[in-house]
Formats: structure tokens, C-alpha cells, sequence
């Protein structure tokens, strides 16, 4: 279900957290969005559904990465592993698609790698 270079870190980790998107977000819109009726925007349209629900899933896992470092924790997202397994396993109803892992916790610092290189802001950038 998880790639080998991610079995022993994800197994060391206290919390595992899997980052998932809602299919059927839209039931909450009337509560989360009242000045309009857009959830009437998204039923039926799946291309539509699929593509806000991954969009502003991934937003939510970028924000919980920060928030976690930024109350100390170490957090290690992944993507290397077999979504549908783990949507088979957590999710069996459907409604819920996994897009990645975090782990989250406190690093052993004589195990972490160095930080990898960045691309400069030219680099990837454009400024049109
Ligand atoms: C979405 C995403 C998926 C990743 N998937 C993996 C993975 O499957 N295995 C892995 O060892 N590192 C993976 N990485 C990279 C590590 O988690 C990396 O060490 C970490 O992102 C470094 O910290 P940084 O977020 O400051 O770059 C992934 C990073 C991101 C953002």
C-alpha cells in the first residue's frame, strides 16, 4: 500500500495523516456559501466536483503542513503510496479520495535528510 523508501518513516511516525477531498462538499455550501445557491452549481457536474475537491484539498494539506510546522512538529508529506488501497480501506463509501500522506511528529534530526535544492524565483516564475 505505501512505497518501500516510505514504509519505516510513515510506521515510526505517531500520526499518519491522511489528506483527503469530499466529493459531496457541495451539501455544505448552502451553510459555508448562503448569498447563492452554488451547490446547484456542482451537482451533476462531476469534471467540475472532481476538479474544486482536489484544488482546494490539496490547499488544506499545504495548510495543515504549515500549521504543523509551525507549532514545531517535523511533517512529512508523501505521495508515494497506492490511493486507491487507501481509499478502499478508509473511504469504503466513496465520498472521500485520498490525494497524499503526512507524516507528522517529531524527527530523529541525525536521520532527517538535508534540505533538497529550490528553484530560483526566475527559475519558477514567470512574470507576464
Ligand atoms: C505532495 C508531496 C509528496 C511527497 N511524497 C514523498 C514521498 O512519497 N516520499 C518521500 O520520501 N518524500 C516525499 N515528498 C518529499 C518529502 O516529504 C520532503 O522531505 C519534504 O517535502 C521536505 O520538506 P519541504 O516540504 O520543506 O520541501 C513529498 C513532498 C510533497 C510536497
Amino acid at each position: 500500500m505505501i512505497a518501500p523508501q516510505n514504509v519505516e518513516k510513515t510506521l515510526q511516525a505517531p500520526v499518519t495523516a491522511i489528506v483527503a477531498h469530499d466529493l459531496r462538499f457541495y451539501d455544505e455550501l448552502p451553510r459555508l456559501f448562503p448569498h447563492v445557491d452554488a451547490r446547484s452549481w456542482f451537482v451533476g457536474n462531476e469534471p467540475l466536483v472532481d476538479a474544486t475537491a482536489f484544488r482546494n484539498g490539496s490547499l488544506q494539506g499545504a495548510y495543515l503542513i504549515l500549521a504543523a510546522r509551525a507549532l514545531g512538529l517535523d511533517a512529512g508529506p508523501m505521495s508515494g503510496f497506492d490511493n486507491e488501497k487507501v481509499d478502499r480501506e478508509f473511504f469504503p463509501d466513496r465520498q472521500l479520495r485520498s490525494n497524499f500522506l503526512v507524516n507528522l511528529g517529531y524527527g530523529d534530526r541525525s536521520r532527517l535528510h538535508a534540505r533538497n535544492p529550490r528553484l530560483s524565483f526566475e527559475e519558477a516564475a514567470r512574470v507576464l
